[in-house]
């Protein structure tokens, strides 16, 4: 197929990528055949994806919009995907209009794309990096002069978490990128739990072992020990549309078809 005008050069378009599938379920426009293809064989075996995709966009704008009201005012957004309706600026903004915030991706989708829609704007800046070489992420933004880490700083990790095993050591990860943020400093993280049933987990797996970032399950006690140093807010760690749900979302925004963790945490 022909490169569109929005692809960077140097990506592989027959390779599909996480970030665009989920855009597809989004009903973004910044997806190629091989993504369609895959998002479609993974709603075969998991029926609710779609679903599963705005309800995680909904806890993402529950939870910046309960950090911007809890005076958080630094946004680090690692794994931030194919933007769409109700980025983190967006809808910290609405809280304070000077809130800062960067965003980050492995996927170079993700970032061209981000860097279109954000050009121009002061309070906000991309780097494309990988969570799992967190010195390199620590360095571009003391570089980029946008967040100040000795302040109280958010990290997002939202929908990230199942693409990094632990043999990358994502806890490691996250301890460096936190280690020299303040007390009252905050993490957000989702992650897929396990599935209905073993052979639908084992297909999905399948399809997403075809993208550079394969998918990785986790149980409560591997979730919850992302937040090692980090005290969980009320209701603690919670299926994703149980996290202080807001009764003016759409039925599809409270899905609860699939067990996806959710949770905030606040720096001791
Ligand atoms: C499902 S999307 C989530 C987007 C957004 N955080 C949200 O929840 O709406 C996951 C994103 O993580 C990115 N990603 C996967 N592995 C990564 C890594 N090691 N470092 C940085 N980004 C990564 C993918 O490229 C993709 O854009």
């Amino acid at each position: 197929m022909t490169q569109p005008d929005w692809a960077p050069d140097d990506i592989d378009i027959d390779r599909p990528s996480a970030s665009r599938i989920y855009d597809v379920w989004l009903g973004g426009s910044h997806n190629f055949e091989v993504d369609r293809e895959i998002a479609r064989k993974t709603e075969l075996a998991w029926p609710d994806a779609v679903r599963y995709a705005r309800a995680n966009r909904a806890f993402l704008g529950r939870a910046v919009r309960f950090l911007a009201a809890q005076g958080i005012r630094q946004f680090l957004d690692i794994g931030s995907g194919i933007p769409t309706a109700n980025n983190v600026h967006e809808v910290a903004r609405r809280v304070d209009p000077q809130a800062r915030v960067v965003y980050v991706d492995i996927d170079p989708v993700a970032v061209a794309h981000s860097r279109a829609i954000l050009a121009g704007d002061d309070r906000t800046a991309v780097i494309q990096a990988d969570l799992r070489q967190p010195r390199d992420i620590l360095e571009q933004v003391r570089d980029g002069g946008l967040l100040d880490l000795t302040q109280p700083t958010a990290l997002l990790l939202v929908a990230l978490l199942h693409f990094v095993p632990d043999s990358d050591d994502p806890h490691g990860a996250i301890a460096r990128l936190t280690g020299g943020m303040p007390s009252g400093s905050c993490l957000v993280v989702t992650q897929g739990a396990h599935g209905a049933s073993d052979e639908s987990d084992e297909e999905i797996r399948e399809l997403y072992r075809r993208t550079p970032t394969p998918l990785t399950a986790r149980d409560r006690a591997e979730t919850e020990r992302f937040f090692t140093g980090f005290e969980l807010v009320d209701p603690g760690l919670v299926n994703l549309p149980d996290w202080r749900p807001d009764p003016i979302e759409t039925v599809d925004d409270r899905y609860r078809g699939a067990l996806v963790y959710a949770g905030v945490g606040r720096k001791r």
